[in-house]
């Protein structure tokens, strides 16, 4: 373990450990992926152990933790902007520390401690369980780090404390890390090797959360399909396993039907799919059972060949089409959603041609796109240089942005007269009159409250729409209650 010790600051901590365990408050705030707002809940659990009680208000924070994300060079920027709000905040309470997590906690280590002075403590995703320690570290005045990357971690004996929670959602996570090594990405070097959790903690997650009222579970990894259990061990090492393991493993569309025959009333989402790794028996599966939402998000980056080449993504537009066409034919009613990069290095017209054509032939639901940022130490980073001008990556991203749009509106509309079931999550942002909610596909439906309360399901007939979201009426609960 990485400690580092700075012993300047000790001295100044009497008061911090004067104070009585059960009184700490801590405040913690998450950027990027939902894998980080699930991680956090974890923390919360862990520090909940140590006395700390979760807190909404900054100023009255002992210890301040920030869930970041290295992603894109902007996520980076967004946190150190929120550092310099701490750093005002700490002017008035100066017993206040501070505390990154997360993938720039990784990326950084103990240079985040130079490069922000307002930084007490830095802990990777793979060392919560060492939070215990390390805050005792920083309450005696030291700085602390633990940047450990682990081949096991998965936090499967940790009950998440729920933080934010509607009591109607919740994301429950998988597996961790990831072996893709697409060039462009910061995520295997921030969050190490790809590691699946034990299906059985999985299970009881899932019972528990529904014994308390949740209604919908998104199992969550960055690679969901590649999920693979034959009693714990890296994917890679698979091959190395008994017999008797390889018979008994469990592979991501067992793991779903298990999950859906555990909970038949839960709803069952998933987050993400990588399109090398999907299988047509997750597809098959995703139709065998009504509770498992009909949507998939399947990033995709780009439509050239080329590019998907170089950004290592192992495959090309015609098994991507393949794939798609399984899932319409298995799926009819399934949404689809996209991630894309524009402006990836050498890439021409012709190759953004071929990412507007891809959109075209899928007419994506829903959309996540981004210009591409070098990420440092990424394979790209260190093979290619970033050549496509900021103002082409913006324009390009401009017309997926516009295209998708369209698709967006034109998928909404397919909707339209049709009677679905809704989740319901709570208020509508526009009016309290109104409940928000989701259909199958992740179409946000909104219509008027009646009698119906958070957390039922009701079938509601779509009525008009936005270009985003559903306007309907309810017409009773759904059989599902
Ligand atoms: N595991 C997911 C993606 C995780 S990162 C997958 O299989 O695709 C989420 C999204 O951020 C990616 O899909 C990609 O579109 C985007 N992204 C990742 N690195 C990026 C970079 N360097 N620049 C711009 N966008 C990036
Ligand atoms: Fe990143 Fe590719 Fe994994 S986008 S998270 S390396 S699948």
């Amino acid at each position: 373990m990485e400690k580092v010790i700075d012993e300047n600051k000790q001295g100044e901590t009497l008061v911090t450990q004067q104070k009585t365990d059960n009184s700490r408050k801590l405040y913690i705030e998450s950027y990027g992926c939902q894998m980080n707002f699930s991680d956090s809940e974890i923390v919360a659990s862990i520090l909940a152990n140590e006395g700390f009680n979760t807190t909404q208000q900054l100023e009255e924070a002992d210890l301040v933790l920030v869930n970041t994300c290295s992603i894109r060079d902007k996520a980076e920027q967004t946190v150190r902007k929120r550092l310099e709000k701490f750093n005002a905040v700490k002017k008035i309470n100066p017993d206040m520390k501070v505390g990154v997590l997360g993938c720039m906690a990784e990326r950084l280590k103990s240079k985040f401690l130079e490069e922000e002075k307002i930084v007490d403590m830095v802990v990777g995703p793979d060392a919560y369980k060492d939070l215990p320690n390390l805050v005792k570290e920083i309450d005696e005045g030291r700085n602390a780090v633990n940047v450990i990357l682990s081949k096991e971690e998965t936090y499967g004996d940790i009950a998440p404390v729920r933080l934010n929670s509607n009591g109607v959602s919740a994301f429950v996570s998988i597996t961790r890390g990831c072996d893709n090594m697409c060039t462009f990405c910061v995520v295997p070097f921030t969050r190490g090797r790809e590691r699946s959790r034990d299906p059985q903690s999985i299970i009881e997650e899932v019972n528990d959360l529904w014994e308390r009222g949740f209604k919908e579970i998104t199992l969550l990894g960055q690679n969901v399909d590649s999920y693979l259990w034959y009693g714990g061990g890296l994917k890679k090492d698979f091959e190395k396993a008994s017999e008797m393991e390889k018979a008994t493993s469990v592979n991501f569309a067992k793991l779903l039907s298990m999950v859906a025959e555990a909970q038949p009333k839960m709803r069952i989402r998933f987050s993400t799919s990588n399109p090398q790794d999907m299988t047509l028996d997750v597809i098959e599966t995703m139709a065998a059972y009504r509770n498992i939402c009909k949507y998939i998000h399947l990033p995709v980056q780009s439509g050239s060949n080329r590019m998907l080449k170089e950004m290592n993504r192992l495959h090309t537009r015609e098994e991507y089409f393949e794939l798609i066409d399984n899932i319409r034919k298995i799926l009819p009613e399934c949404g689809i959603s996209q991630d894309m990069i524009t402006g990836f290095p050498t890439e021409t017209e012709e190759d953004h041609q071929d990412t507007l054509s891809l959109m075209e032939y899928v007419k994506y639901d829903f959309g996540f796109m981004f210009a591409y940022s070098e990420r440092p130490g990424t394979l790209a980073a260190r093979k290619m240089e970033d050549d496509i001008p900021e103002e082409v990556k913006k324009r390009r991203l401009t017309e997926v942005i516009n295209l998708q749009q369209k698709h967006s509106a034109y998928r909404t509309l397919q909707h339209v007269g049709k009677t679905e079931e809704v989740l319901i999550e709570g208020n509508s942002k526009k009016s309290d009159q109104h409940w928000m909610g989701r259909n199958t596909q992740n179409t946000v439906v909104v219509f008027p409250k009646e009698h119906y309360k958070v957390g039922d399901f009701v079938n509601v007939k779509i009525n008009e729409c936005t270009s985003a979201t559903l306007i309907g009426e309810a017409i009773g609960h759904s059989e599902n209650n």
